[in-house]
């Protein structure tokens, strides 16, 4: 996009193509020679545009040009062409390529009217003077763009800007010759610089979060790239963990708007806001800022995580940056500090709750469906109470999914097919697999309710699939004899589980261990938020069980890992598999080194979005979920399988994409929903 008129390069090849086969047909055949209609229909545009630079008092102008030339020259018939001065040496030499080497030749009147009838004689006259693109800035008469202000738009412009980018050939051709620095760097050597600057000793990666942030407002296709060629690095600083600093204080930060604030004040007018946003959107990412990673309600300030995701759409899918949308939907925020806080963005009073809160998201989503009927919308971070409830009640309607409870339950079964294959085991044995779940709150249920679904997508019946979970709250294993109170969040998803576990083996509160004992999983799970909860007799048990058993303490942040890589190690001698929520080292026993893997939603989402909007899918079914899981392992060679990797790496994550997309497609395609 940055390099002016791309889009409209093929169109511009097509008409010079006829041109020059027209002349190829006859040498006559040269821009004049066709006549004025010919060129106002092949190139209309051009054509206008050369009219509005031609000057008003065209003849006197035409005798000004006259009395200057070179004699020689003045009897060309058609366009004037290059004086022979010196000044125009610097022209010329653009003209012969921009490599910006003068030649000294050219400077001389004799060498240069030799070189213009050889021009002339070789294209015909007009024809090189209008191949000559800078002839307006050759002579004083013709102004290359008298009325507009496009050039200085273009540097202003983040889309358009190149910065020290722009070839001698862009500068003429944009007006800006002098307004930018003379000499011209590739994107290469720009991101060098950048790089190197970002990465001086002593830059907090707040700091670096600035200085991109900075970049993406002045130049954003270096950006792009910046972040592209740097993914692994710069993905916890656009993303988090360090976008999470920056929403603490996102006011504070604020120096340009990017994406749509819809407030509580504007209800009612969604429907009319959406058009004030002027391009094609197909993926927009939206927030209430109700549980922004694990710093709580950050209402407005939710801006940056929507941002931050969609950068890594663009950067980890290719996503058009042009047709993102981020969103924040503020409707208050119960965090007293921002409330009191004099510089806070945001509305400050307290949250909308029930009917309204819910009517609110409604109207969001009715006005995303008037204006972008294709568009995917992902929801982020939104409060635990209502995530499950707004995804339950726009799935079946929208293009929509939840990253927080669709995208880690994909994320989870990728490790869990990814662990297969380690094992020699393909994606449909997770119907022989036996989970043991720690944890029963939204994290751990959406977990378990998507592997359940995983089972049943390959051959087992629901209540088979039931069968083979156990899972544990704070009170133990949960049975059929458990009593839950109707309307309690979350106690639906986990009544089947819990109807399961009803025969008299199993009793309801049995301990962790004595659950494992009894049930022999091959895979351990924690999203129950308690460090240590995997003893070591836990994990030695697993390593008892099983030759390579799945471990996956997935509580954030590390200190509330259910247990740490280096007890996982020690307990199973380095056999285990390992997977956590938050990072780890790889650890070594006796010479067995544990490959510590961590979880990453980035794995999933890009390649999800890119693979929906492209098929044109009206729905994300489970099933479209679950064929991304299994194409991501399929990344993992035979010798990273054998040192228990289970994810790919971060830096590939455009191959992954792409590959994921293509199983989305594939599934949406067989289910009928492109
Ligand atoms: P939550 O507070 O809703 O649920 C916690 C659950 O753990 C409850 O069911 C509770 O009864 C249970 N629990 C508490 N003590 C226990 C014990 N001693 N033994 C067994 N179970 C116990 O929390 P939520 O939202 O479900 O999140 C849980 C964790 O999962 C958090 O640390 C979160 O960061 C993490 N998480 C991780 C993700 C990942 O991809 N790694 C994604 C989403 C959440």
């Amino acid at each position: 996009r940055n390099s002016f008129g791309l889009r409209r390069a093929p169109l511009r090849v097509f008409r010079w193509g006829i041109l020059l086969a027209l002349r190829k047909a006859h040498p006559s055949n040269t821009p004049s020679a066709l006549g004025l209609p010919w060129v106002l229909a092949l190139f209309p545009r051009n054509a206008m545009a050369w009219f509005r630079t031609v000057p008003r008092d065209a003849v006197s102008q035409l005798a000004r040009h006259l009395h200057r030339r070179p004699p020689a020259a003045a009897n060309a018939t058609s366009l004037p062409l290059p004086p022979s001065s010196s000044r125009a040496t610097g022209v010329r030499a653009f003209a012969d390529g921009g490599s910006g080497k003068s030649d000294d030749s050219a400077s001389q009147p004799g060498a240069a009217a030799a070189r213009d009838g050889a021009k002339k004689q070789q294209y015909g006259s007009g024809w090189s003077s209008r191949k000559h693109k800078c002839r307006f800035a050759e002579n004083d008469m013709m102004v290359m763009h008298p009325d507009t202000n496009r050039g200085i738009e273009v540097l202003l412009n983040p889309i358009y800007n190149k910065g020290t980018g722009f070839s001698l050939g862009e500068k003429e051709r944009l007006g800006i010759r002098g307004l930018v620095p003379p000499r011209g760097f590739s994107i290469e050597q720009q991101c060098a610089k950048i790089w190197e600057s970002m990465n001086h000793s002593g830059k907090t990666n707040m700091h670096k979060w600035r200085s991109m942030q900075a970049l993406q407002d002045r130049n954003e296709t270096l950006f792009y790239r910046l972040l592209v060629d740097h993914i692994e690095e710069l993905a916890p600083i656009i993303y988090t963990p360090t976008v999470g600093e920056a929403c603490l204080e996102y006011s504070r930060l604020f120096r340009r708007p990017r994406g749509m604030y819809f407030s509580a004040d504007d209800v009612g007018h969604f429907n009319a806001m959406m058009y004030n946003w002027k391009t094609d959107v197909s993926v927009i990412v939206v927030t209430d800022g109700s549980r922004v990673l694990g710093l709580g309600d950050l209402g407005a300030h939710g801006m940056g995580i929507s941002v931050g995701k969609l950068d890594l759409y663009v950067a980890g899918a290719g996503i058009d940056p042009s047709k993102v949308l981020p969103c924040v939907i503020d409707i208050g925020t119960d965090n007293e500090a921002l409330l009191s806080d004099p510089y806070y963005f945001g509305l400050q009073r307290k949250r909308l709750k029930g009917e309204e809160y819910i009517a609110v998201i409604d109207e969001f989503i009715q006005a995303v469906k008037n204006r972008w009927p294709e568009a995917l919308v992902q929801f982020e971070d939104f409060a635990t109470e209502h995530a499950m409830p707004i995804l339950k009640r726009h799935r079946h309607n929208v293009l929509c999914f939840n990253d927080d409870i669709q995208g880690t339950a994909v994320v989870v079964l990728a490790g869990v097919y990814g662990a297969l294959a380690a094992t020699g085991q393909d994606p449909a044995d997770i119907t022989k697999q036996t989970f043991v779940l720690c944890g029963a709150g939204s994290a751990g249920m959406g977990i378990a309710n998507f592997l359940h679904t995983a089972m049943v997508h390959h051959g087992l019946t629901p209540e088979e699939a039931y069968e083979r979970f156990y899972v544990v709250d704070v009170k133990g294993l949960i049975t059929s004899a458990r009593h839950f109170k109707d309307g309690e969040p979350g106690v639906n998803d986990i009544r089947p589980f819990a109807a399961s576990r009803h025969n008299k083996v199993t009793t309801e509160g049995m301990k962790l261990e004595d659950v494992v004992r009894l049930a022999k999983p091959t895979v351990l799970l924690g999203a129950s938020t308690v460090s240590g909860l995997f003893t070591e007799e836990v994990l030695q048990l697993m390593g008892e069980i099983n030759h390579r058993p799945l471990i996956m303490p997935l509580s954030n942040p590390t200190s509330r890992a259910e247990c740490t890589a280096a007890a996982a190690a020690a307990a199973t001698g380095g056999r285990a598999i390992f997977s956590a929520g938050s990072p780890f080292e790889s650890v070594t026993v006796d010479g067995t080194t544990m490959h510590a893997n961590q979880g990453n939603n980035f794995y999933v989402f890009p390649g999800l979005g890119l693979g929906t909007i492209l098929v044109g899918a009206d729905r994300i079914s489970d099933g479209m979920l679950n064929a991304a899981a299994e194409a991501i392992p399929a990344f993992l060679d035979d010798a990273a399988l054998a040192r228990g990797e289970i994810y790919p790496r971060i830096n590939q994550i455009r191959d992954i994409s792409v590959k994921v997309a293509a199983a989305v497609m594939k599934q949406a395609v067989a289910e009928g929903r492109e």
